[in-house]
């Protein structure tokens, strides 16, 4: 298998991490893998807020209300935002921003597994709640639409990756060959 279909098939979420400090480095390749996906009409709807305090962290876990507790031991943490004033290019279609948003959190997710650091998405757009709590938080411009936050780290002890329980490697009933 190669490296690249290694770390796609490898790849689980981490939520413990260890303390083990992410390099300025790593930090700038996984932003820079965020900045290569496909998106609409090359127009790339996003922005990156890049966390590393604490404090930060920990308000951002509160700001997601649920189920956002790694991020309390995380040594960075992304928010991947949409940026709307991007989208002018398609007017009809501007819900692409959530998709070029979700290639880009995708892409940092995989370049970071592949450099041996652990992640986990953490959800806020569409949930209204945590849309607003962390537009209020990082004090949003109106064009900026907070869309998923990534949870970094180096995984903590026990946290290698393993075979997900009850999810089969290859699911037969989700492929529908030339036709439905
Ligand atoms: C849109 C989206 C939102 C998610 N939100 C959360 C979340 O709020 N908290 C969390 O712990 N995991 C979250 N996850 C991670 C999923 O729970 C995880 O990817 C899924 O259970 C499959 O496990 P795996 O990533 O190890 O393959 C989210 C994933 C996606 C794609």
């Amino acid at each position: 298998m190669n490296d690249t279909l290694k770390t796609i098939f490898t790849r689980r979420s981490i939520r413990r991490f260890s303390d083990k400090v992410i390099s300025d480095a790593d930090v700038k390749t996984i932003l820079q893998a965020g900045m290569d996906g496909p998106s609409c009409c090359n127009s790339r709807c996003w922005s990156f807020i890049v966390v590393r305090d604490k404090d930060m962290m920990n308000k951002m876990a509160d700001a997601n209300v649920e189920y956002a507790e790694p991020l309390r031991q995380a040594d960075m943490a992304v928010l991947v935002c949409g940026d709307l004033s991007r989208t002018t290019l398609f007017p009809n279609s501007r819900e692409f921003w959530v998709i070029d948003g979700a290639i880009a959190a995708e892409n940092q997710i995989l370049a970071a597994e592949s450099l041996g650091i652990g992640s986990v998405w953490l959800g806020v757009w569409p949930v209204k709640e945590r849309v607003a709590n962390q537009t209020a938080l990082f004090q949003l411009p109106d064009h900026i639409i907070p869309h998923s936050i990534i949870a970094y780290g180096y995984p903590a002890e026990g946290e290698a990756p393993g075979p997900r329980p009850g999810r089969p490697e290859w699911e037969e009933d989700r492929i529908h060959w030339e036709k439905w």
